[in-house]
């Protein structure tokens, strides 16, 4: 569908004055405004106690397979999918994945794809590797000079990103794993339950869902559909 001008005008007009947010100066600019209404914030290894989880009850299951794909829904500038990456290498899966980064916002997957942050996120990642259950050392993944850590492009292999919206795209199909962590958070319950179908539509039975924290499937359109593995750290596998 094409958007004039005019019309984001008119939008971004109403949330001026519903929210007094004022991006109506960057309406020229759509791609400017996504960055700024979107959040981006994201960590490596957030929530350590969340992965150790993942390595406990998630990863032997995938080890009885041979290959698997993963995506990570809403996954920002990566740093989501370069943790289970690090695990999945320690665990020696690495090479049985296929891993799918999308987000709706290019520029986070734009960084997401050179791979490169800035080594305070690496530092402030380190102890949260470690409390995660990392069996290395988090310089082991990545080149660090200037400031910077690339991470390793060999561990990159087998990763594509793309753009993809939860609002209106379609499903991804047989995932064995799927990552849509603290992005429902931001939507309404019809939009959080639009996204979740389809989410449940893109995995195999069997196959695993992680959410944020805050984030549940109690009250939504596909409850049904799940078993509980972790309610804590929000673990759930599709009947
Ligand atoms: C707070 S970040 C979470 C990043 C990562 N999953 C994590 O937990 O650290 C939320 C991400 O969801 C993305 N997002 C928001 N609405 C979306 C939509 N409709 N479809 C896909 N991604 C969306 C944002 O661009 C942002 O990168």
């Amino acid at each position: 569908m094409e958007v004039t001008d005019g019309e984001i005008e008119v939008f971004f007009s109403a949330v001026f004055h519903r929210y007094g947010y004022d991006f109506r100066s960057y309406s020229q600019n759509f791609y400017e405004t996504l960055n700024r209404l979107t959040i981006t914030v994201t960590n490596l290894f957030r929530d350590p106690a969340f992965y150790r989880s993942l390595k406990d009850h998630v990863l032997p299951a995938l080890a009885e397979r041979k290959g698997f794909k993963v995506w990570h829904a809403g996954c920002s500038s990566g740093e989501e999918l370069f943790s289970l990456m690090m695990l999945l290498a320690e665990a020696d899966l690495l090479d049985e994945a296929i891993l799918y980064g999308t987000d709706i916002n290019p520029e986070a997957l734009r960084r997401a794809k050179a791979g490169i942050l800035g080594s305070d996120v690496i530092r402030k990642g380190a102890r949260a590797y470690h409390d995660a259950g990392g069996q290395q050392t988090i310089m082991d993944y990545f080149r660090v000079n200037h400031g910077y850590g690339l991470f390793q492009k060999s561990k990159k292999a087998n990763l594509v990103f793309s753009v993809h919206n939860l609002a209106t795209d379609s499903a991804f199909g047989e995932m064995q794993l799927i990552f849509c962590r603290n992005v429902l958070i931001y939507f309404n319950e019809a939009l959080r339950d639009r996204a979740l179908e389809l989410i449940t539509e893109s995995l195999s039975q069997g196959a695993f869902l992680c959410l944020g924290l805050q984030e549940t499937l109690m009250f939504s359109s596909v409850d049904r559909f799940y078993d509980t593995i972790d309610s804590k750290h929000k673990i759930y596998r599709k009947k």
